[in-house]
């Protein structure tokens, strides 16, 4: 039987990564994105998945674009809440927009993309559902706070959708990159890529790939068991 997987924010970065990994392990794919058409285009001309434009923001937006995703590939199987951003700044100037659009995409946006697809897991008694944290979740960051409280607040989503989901044959999992290069961390200016750098024991930046391994064993039968718990995969910079 072939399962299904919807990958959020899987045209760029990690979740690209995370989707082409899926495809790889035999999953049928279905990915989305925010704004960038031609890195989807590129995307769905390299993989043959299929990329889907919508703000996990928005609720109408994610519950429509989820029904037309099973329409066009069965129902989800496997959902991977990815798609996130950053807005950085200091507390004291990080403006009440900086942080409502930090919220309502790495927080909102995965209740947005896991409530729709929830009653058809429970219904069906399977589903794998695998959020995308940060260590910044865990550890806090300067100019983060917004970012910080997202990530920390998905967590939250997980043990506690662990509990829900574990009668109905649904886990829910995180997993908390620590920086990995993807656009995300080389837009940074390379002065402070260096010195977040040499604050990593394994002296560099991890590879979407390895995230992308972590995900795909979450997905699998063999993580069947794993329920509420966060892979924290970080080169050794901090331990949770
Ligand atoms: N990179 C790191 O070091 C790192 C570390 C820890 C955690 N993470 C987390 O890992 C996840 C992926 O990060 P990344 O570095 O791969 O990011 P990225 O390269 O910037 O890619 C982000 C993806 O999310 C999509 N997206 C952003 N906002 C969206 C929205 N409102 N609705 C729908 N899609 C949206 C983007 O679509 P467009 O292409 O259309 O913009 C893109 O496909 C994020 O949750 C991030 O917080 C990253």
């Amino acid at each position: 039987m072939t399962r299904t997987a919807l990958v959020t924010g899987g045209s760029r970065g990690i979740g690209a990564a995370i989707s082409k990994k899926l495809q790889d392990d035999g999953f049928k794919v279905a990915v989305t994105y925010a704004g960038n058409d031609e890195a989807a285009a590129a995307f769905s001309r390299e993989t043959g998945i299929e990329a889907y434009k919508w703000n996990v923001a928005d609720y109408d937006e994610s519950a429509a674009g989820i029904a037309q995703v099973e329409a066009d590939i069965g129902p989800i199987d496997v959902v991977v809440a990815n798609a996130g951003i950053t807005r950085d700044a200091p507390f004291h100037k990080m403006t009440p927009e900086q942080w409502h659009q930090v919220i309502d995409t790495n927080l909102t946006g995965v209740f947005n993309t896991v409530h729709p697809v929830w009653p058809g897991m429970r219904e069906r008694k399977f589903g794998r559902v695998i959020v995308i944290s940060s260590v910044n979740g865990q550890k806090g960051q300067f100019a983060q706070v917004n970012y910080a409280a997202t990530k920390a607040g998905d967590l939250g989503i997980v043990k506690s959708l662990a509990q829900e989901g574990a009668r109905a044959g649904i886990t829910t999992n995180a997993v908390c990159p620590g920086y990995i290069a993807t656009e995300m961390v080389m837009a940074v200016p390379e002065k402070v890529r260096e010195s977040i750098i040499s604050q990593i024991p394994a002296g560099r930046l991890g590879e979407p790939e390895e995230i992308a391994r972590c995900v795909a064993f979450l997905a699998s039968d063999d993580a069947q068991f794993i329920n509420g718990s966060t892979i924290s995969a970080n080169g050794a910079q901090f331990f949770a």
